[in-house]
């Protein structure tokens, strides 16, 4: 509903006759109720500038700026759809497209503009995020995930089913989120029809107007409502502990009712500081005031999270300004409030960088390259991003997929990269469980597979170091770890999933709960592309050793070699470096491979099994070709191997 057709109505006056263009059906109390606050909100004055803008044929790009609160994503949406009502020719209508990165974020803002303009969700206004599909032929405004859109591009590379692309949330930086724009650039230079909105809290809107040639900018000042903000005075060794004091104090001394939010980096410590608040305040009695805690994370239910208030899930430890600055935002959004920074000011001022890193630099490049390599983008060299790796790590990257075979010499996408591309890993563990179909372990590979990308199973709490260790030894398996956390992940279904084993095992229960979803994902995935999930027989004598090939065919270029003076070195950059304290290795195999390259005081090789030198030369030959490598006592045992099996003809000249 627009200002204009709403000036003309007149608000108030004659309510009951007034008809809801969009349903044909008088407008419902509620909508008034809303109309009221939204005319308040700061964006409000700015619905005309903003319509100016969009009629100039010159202005494809408009950015926008402006305090968590203020109205944005609710707003510009519906002066989105006014504008296509407005200018769209009979039966031409096209869609406005809202990207938000987060599903829950799409799912309640979409509820949200749904209740604003008086329509049934999934009617004029939906939203289409992974596992959901919530509009139809009639729906105008839909508001999706960045994830949700990339794979429109697949099927309609210029989205022409839109006329309008709101990028929210942009400052978040996820890797669709950048990829998006680079494409929506070029797709700008060849649709003269089509608007893009480029949205943010915070003020790194100036980087996005200059990336899109100088876009106009519109900044909202103010804010709904005023936040204090205090910092402690000295930095605090233990923020939980001190979130959870901080908590605690607040709701002693509050004299007004409200809410406390509380942002944290990580599952457990979510679970465990709700558990603290809870214990802390029950143990003062009667005399304080009862207090309801509620957890709130990504991997929480959707409706779970939606149900409690819209809001983002907290991020990753990563601190930075932009989201400190948001969070407090965070506070203000339907009343006064209260910000407490568990940092000093003048770490703030100091230590912090203004923004997180955009993920296309913290990911794995070759997620990034396969991603779009299918998606059609094949000049990665020269694509537009709003913050280019350097070419020296794309080269890199490429030259990992060729020798992974996801890419051919010409650069172009195989069919196995393809394949890897669709899985939500990185190209090294596609590979891996993809080619375990052929070594008749992928059931296993899976199951590694997914423990591999969970947090840390093994706990190790101060107080019971040993006893923990000493658990630890009845998983251990004598060929290394991987083949270990394969061990516990078969020894936690065999305990019917139970939380009271993992407790008396020392083992996290959320890491390997959810590396069993994660492998029912995967097994999905599998399943589409008929990849067979498959056994060896459990007593024959390749069961390890099938697991242990499969490592291999994924991780070649993750190995390391004992050199004569009992140190390993990696192969592939030539690192000193020792196994990890933590592995379950007991003796030191000839050669390693391993998953992860830890550098503290020390370098470490963290999670590595045993493999045999004879697999690396026969599953990686074009790796270890000679040319390739370094100089090194490695080198000539890679060389004999490699000439030793030629003469049995296991391998091509
Ligand atoms: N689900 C909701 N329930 C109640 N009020 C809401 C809801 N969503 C939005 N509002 C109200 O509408 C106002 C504008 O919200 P909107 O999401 O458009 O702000 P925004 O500028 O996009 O903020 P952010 O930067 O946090 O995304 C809020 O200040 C709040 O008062
Ligand atoms: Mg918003």
């Amino acid at each position: 509903m627009g200002d204009s057709q709403r000036r003309g109505h007149g608000i108030g006056k004659n309510r009951q006759d007034l008809i809801n263009p969009m349903t044909g059906n008088p407008y419902t109390p509620r909508y008034y109720e809303l109309l009221k606050s939204r005319l308040k909100l700061p964006i409000a004055t700015y619905k005309q500038k903003f319509d100016e803008l969009m009629e100039r044929p010159e202005v494809p790009v408009i950015c926008i700026t402006g305090e968590t609160g203020c109205g944005k994503s609710t707003q510009v949406s519906q002066w989105c759809m006014d504008y296509v009502n407005r200018t769209a020719l009979t039966g031409a209508r096209k869609m406005v497209g809202h990207i938000l990165p987060r599903r829950v974020a799409a799912m309640t803002v979409a509820q949200r503009v749904a209740d604003e303009v008086d329509v049934q969700i999934g009617q004029q206004v939906g939203y289409h995020i992974r596992f959901e599909e919530m509009f139809s032929k009639m729906t105008q405004l839909k508001f999706l995930t960045d994830g949700m859109l990339l794979r429109e591009i697949i099927s309609d590379p210029f989205f022409e089913k839109y006329s309008v692309i709101i990028m929210d949330e942009i400052h978040e930086r996820t890797l669709a989120t950048d990829i998006l724009l680079g494409c929506l650039k070029e797709i700008l230079r060849q649709r003269d029809d089509l608007k893009l909105i480029v949205m943010s809290a915070t003020l790194d809107a100036g980087k996005f107007s200059k990336y899109f040639n100088d876009a106009p900018l519109i900044a909202v000042p103010g804010k709904t409502y005023p936040v204090d903000i205090f910092y402690v005075p000295e930095p605090e060794k233990d923020y939980v502990e001190a979130a959870v004091r901080t908590v605690v104090q607040i709701h002693l001394t509050a004299e007004e009712p409200g809410d406390i939010l509380v942002f944290l980096t990580g599952l457990d410590e979510i679970e465990d500081t709700c558990k603290r608040i809870k214990e802390e305040v029950d143990k003062m009695g009667d005399d304080v005031g009862d207090i309801k805690v509620f957890p709130l994370y990504s991997t929480l239910p959707i409706n779970q999270q939606a149900k409690l208030f819209e809001s983002r899930p907290p991020d990753k430890a990563n601190g930075a300004r932009a989201n400190a600055q948001q969070r407090a935002g965070r506070a203000g959004r339907t009343g006064p409030g209260k910000c407490f920074r568990l940092f000093t000011e003048k770490a703030y001022q100091s230590e912090m960088q203004d923004f997180v890193y955009p993920e296309i630099l913290r990911s794995n490049l070759g997620s990034v390259i396969l991603n779009m390599k299918k998606l059609g983008i094949d000049d990665l060299i020269h694509f537009d991003f709003v913050d280019p790796p350097s070419p020296q790590s794309l080269f890199t990257a490429m030259e990992t997929l060729n020798y992974l075979a996801a890419i051919n010499d010409d650069g172009d996408i195989t069919e196995l990269g393809s394949m890897m591309a669709e899985f939500p890993l990185d190209p090294q563990l596609a590979k891996m469980v993809i080619a375990s179909c052929e070594y008749n372990c992928s059931n296993e590979i899976l199951s590694i597979c997914c423990m591999l990308t969970v947090p840390q199973v093994f706990v190790r709490p101060a107080e019971a170091r040993r006893a923990a260790d000493e658990s630890k030894i009845q998983f251990a398996h004598l060929d290394g770890d991987h083949l270990t956390l394969l061990n516990v992940y078969h020894a936690f279904k065999q305990h019917g999933d139970s939380p009271q084993w993992c407790y008396e095992n020392f083992i996290n229960f959320r890491s390997v709960q959810s590396a069993d979803g994660i492998r029912q994902q995967l097994s999905r995935i599998m399943d589409r592309f008929s990849l067979p999930r498959r056994s060896c027989d459990f007593t024959s004598k390749d069961y390890y050793t099938n697991i242990r090939k499969a490592l291999v065919a994924g991780f070649f270029m993750q190995v390391a070699h004992k050199e004569k003076s009992g140190h390993y070195l990696t192969i592939k950059d030539q690192q000193i470096v020792q196994l990890h304290p933590s592995t379950c290795l007991d003796h030191k195999p000839d050669w390693v491979l391993y998953n992860e390259f830890v550098v503290t005081a020390k370098n470490y090789v963290r999670t590595t099994t045993d493999i045999k030198v004879d697999w690396v030369v026969e599953i990686a030959p074009a790796y270890f070709q000679s040319e390739n490598l370094p100089n090194c006592e490695a080198k000539r045992i890679l060389e004999k191997v490699r000439a030793k099996l030629i003469a049995r003809g296991r391998l091509k000249a």
